[in-house]
């Protein structure tokens, strides 16, 4: 049995001025038709051996889950966590919820922000990633680096573990500072995609070695959890005792159990608008256009408006994002700095 998970938390401060707290990035039309928590359910939907995918999520983000799920027609049962715990608790609810139906059902992990070109290569990878899954490893997608960046997870991968393509992870270093990064880089370490496949019974065991608390907040937060109808809400007392930590930090820095499906799919995380950037449709000029946009004599260039026309001339590698009630301008390679912006505006009201 493979079923699909989709972690769906976070906000996404470095896309503002589309992404807000009551409007997450994941649940944005930055690509065109359809949001990237959409465009995950369509790239699980046919895997899926169940009937539903299991999405989980805090109570702010239902509405949005069940009116773009209904937009395309995916069933999805919705696990609602009582508080945000980092994504450890998370997972191993919906491990919980699975080993309640069958301990030896493999979960495909997924997160809901990223964006993947070839929609087909990942599921050659995904149906790679259940059998090693099956086989009681914890599945990584690894990511060749476009460069040292210190946002992500870090994969050596070593030796085969079987013939079509599955590594064991030999070390994996989760958000390495930039001097290692570089390091790692240059000996061939791939980016975690941040999707795992994994056995329930695998997750909820490692977590019982590593992080009891987790393991032991999971099962019972799935036992007690009352059926609300268009969703499950988790039992708040119960998982409010699992220690607040990533998968990477809480298991997968530590598991001798990884393994990992080297990517040949295109993958970003969509975490700024550099990257939404790099995953649009681009003119010869590099230039990305969304909206009501003109764009004269510009290179490497996003414009994109929901509201306002932009015009623009003569200028390069800028981006430029309007809102009905705010207008972002920023150099490309500045795009990590929005965070500072929204902080700012944070911090002054
Ligand atoms: N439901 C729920 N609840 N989901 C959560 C929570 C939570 O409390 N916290 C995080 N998530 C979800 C996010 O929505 C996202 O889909 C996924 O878990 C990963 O969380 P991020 O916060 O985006 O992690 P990250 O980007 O810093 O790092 C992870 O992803 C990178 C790739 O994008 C790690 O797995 C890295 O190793 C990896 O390289
Ligand atoms: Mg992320």
């Amino acid at each position: 049995k493979l079923f699909p998970v989709i972690l769906c938390g976070g906000s996404g401060t470095r896309l503002w001025p589309a992404s807000r707290l009551d409007r997450p990035k994941q649940f944005l039309k930055l690509l065109g038709r359809y949001s990237s928590f959409q465009e995950t359910l369509l790239r699980v939907a046919d895997l899926a051996t169940e009937q539903q995918i299991i999405i989980v999520t805090g109570a702010s983000m239902i509405e949005f889950v069940r009116e773009q799920a209904r937009e395309i027609d995916v069933p999805i049962v919705i696990l609602v966590e009582p508080e945000a715990r980092d994504s450890a608790p998370a997972v191993a609810a919906a491990a919980a919820y699975i080993e309640a139906v069958d301990p030896d059902a493999v979960a495909l992990m997924l997160a809901a922000d990223h964006h993947i070109g070839e929609v087909e290569l990942f599921r050659d990878a995904a149906r790679l990633a259940a059998q090693a899954a099956a086989k009681g490893f914890i599945v990584t997608f690894g990511v060749r680096p476009s460069g040292p960046a210190t946002g992500f997870g870090y994969i050596r991968p070593g030796a085969a573990i079987d013939a079509e393509g599955v590594f064991k992870v030999a070390a994996f270093v989760e958000k390495p500072d930039l001097e290692l990064a570089k390091t790692y880089v240059a000996d061939g370490y791939l980016w975690n995609s941040g999707n795992f496949a994994f056995k329930a019974s695998t997750m909820l065991s490692e977590l019982e070695a590593f992080e009891p608390s987790i393991a032991d907040a999971a099962r019972a937060t799935v036992a007690k959890a009352q059926d609300a109808g268009a969703y499950l809400q988790l039992d708040a007392e119960s998982f409010a005792q699992a220690a607040k930590k990533s998968l990477d930090y809480a298991v997968m820095e530590r598991t001798q159990l990884a393994a990992v499906v080297p990517a040949i799919f295109s993958w970003s995380d969509l975490g700024a608008w550099d990257a939404i950037w790099g995953a649009s449709p681009q003119d010869g000029h590099g230039n990305a256009a969304q909206g009501d946009v003109t764009l004269i004599n510009c290179r490497g260039v996003l414009a994109r408006s929901t509201a306002p026309f932009i015009g623009a001339i003569g200028v390069s590698d800028l981006m430029i994002v309007a809102e009905p009630d705010a207008v972002l301008v920023c150099r490309r390679d500045d795009a990590q700095a929005v965070k500072t912006l929204v902080d700012h505006l944070k911090a002054n009201g």
